[in-house]
């Protein structure tokens, strides 16, 4: 098949996944795999730039991580899923485009201003932070990457990466496309509670949940704060128990929209219909994971595969910045 180009993306390896990262992220992956090729990365040096001082979990969590891509349809045969630290010429790229990035780039980074604060860090904060966008534009550059599909939180490091291939080709020469934001125009699921779905928060639904857990969490939404009896007409438009319904039942949306108005449907029969929903759609998810949980030596054979075929296409491009760069002393 003729693909139109080449991707890379990646993801901090968080452990398990919430239905928001599905959603945000990994419906785009799975579709995008047929159209690109694709690279896709465990990206543990970016989790370092913050975790660095508890690092047991690491590597369950990349385990746990890609579990969920592979139950989820990304497929391997198609894409090359590698671990960062597997392809070690990132690191490589990553120093030698360091020389190249001016400071006062990496310190007007909104998210990193973000970081800081949301984390406290001040003090604290490392110097792998700061260029956390300079080793993520060598995640992308490494690949010639034509595109990079992220959420839009993501936009202001790949505004960065592009900067600083543009650089690069301006220096030396022209080594690097300028790789296009590829947005995810997927709809944001809320929280449980909801606000921003997020672990930290513990308002996720994660997409491994057991049916259980799942109608344990639908049946915790808050709901409107006006519709108390099954009789009080509801508003679904503030309500998250309706915006899951907008975006997993579309089939029923409109009448159950229709019947919570009329105070025909109560949250409580509203709530279960929505769990029901929920743990089937990921019925065949949670069937696939059976599997890779129990053969977890396929996962990591995966990784270890797709790192070697990745790390071919990395020590070319690496071969040709040596080149430009005019360090190539053979
Ligand atoms: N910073 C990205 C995130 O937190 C993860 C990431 C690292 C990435 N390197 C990348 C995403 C390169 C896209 C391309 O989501």
């Amino acid at each position: 098949m003729l693909m139109k180009g080449v991707i890379f993306s990646g993801m901090r390896p968080t452990g398990r996944l919430h239905i928001g990262n599905y959603f945000g992220a990994l419906t785009n992956w799975v579709k995008l795999q047929n159209e690109y090729t694709c690279y896709y990365g465990v990206v543990d040096w970016h989790a370092l730039t913050t975790g660095y001082s508890e690092t047991t979990m690491v590597k369950d969590n990349i385990k746990e991580m890609v579990i969920d891509w592979l139950s989820a349809g990304i497929d391997p045969d198609k894409c090359n899923l590698l671990i960062q630290s597997k392809v070690p010429e990132h690191a490589e790229l990553h120093l030698l485009l360091s020389m190249i990035t001016p400071v006062a780039w990496l310190e007007r980074n909104p998210v990193l201003k973000e970081q800081v604060r949301d984390l406290d860090l001040k003090e604290n904060m490392g110097y792998g932070l700061l260029g956390y966008p300079v080793l993520m534009a060598s995640d992308i550059l490494i690949y010639k990457s034509n595109a990079v599909p992220v959420g839009e939180d993501q936009s202001p490091h790949i505004e960065l990466a592009r900067e600083i291939g543009r650089r690069f080709n301006y220096f030396y020469e022209n080594v690097f496309p300028i790789p296009d934001l590829i947005l995810s125009k997927t709809p944001k699921i809320p929280g449980i509670d909801g606000k921003k779905m997020s672990k930290s928060l513990k308002n996720d639904i994660n997409l491994s949940d057991k049916p259980e857990d799942i109608r344990n969490k639908v049946l915790s939404m808050i709901t409107d704060p006006e519709k108390i009896r099954l009789s009080d007409p509801g508003h679904p438009e503030v309500c998250t128990v309706f915006k899951y319904h907008e975006i997993f039942n579309q089939k029923e949306v409109s009448s159950i929209e229709s019947d919570c108005k009329k105070a025909k449907l109560g949250c409580v029969a509203c709530k279960k219909r929505l769990a029901e929903i929920l743990i089937d759609s990921f019925h065949s998810f949670r069937e696939k994971r059976k599997y890779y949980e129990e053969n977890t030596h396929i996962v990591w054979d995966i990784l270890m595969e797709g790192s070697k075929r990745a790390r071919k296409v990395a020590e070319k491009t690496l071969e040709e910045v040596r080149q430009a760069m005019k360090i190539d002393y053979e």
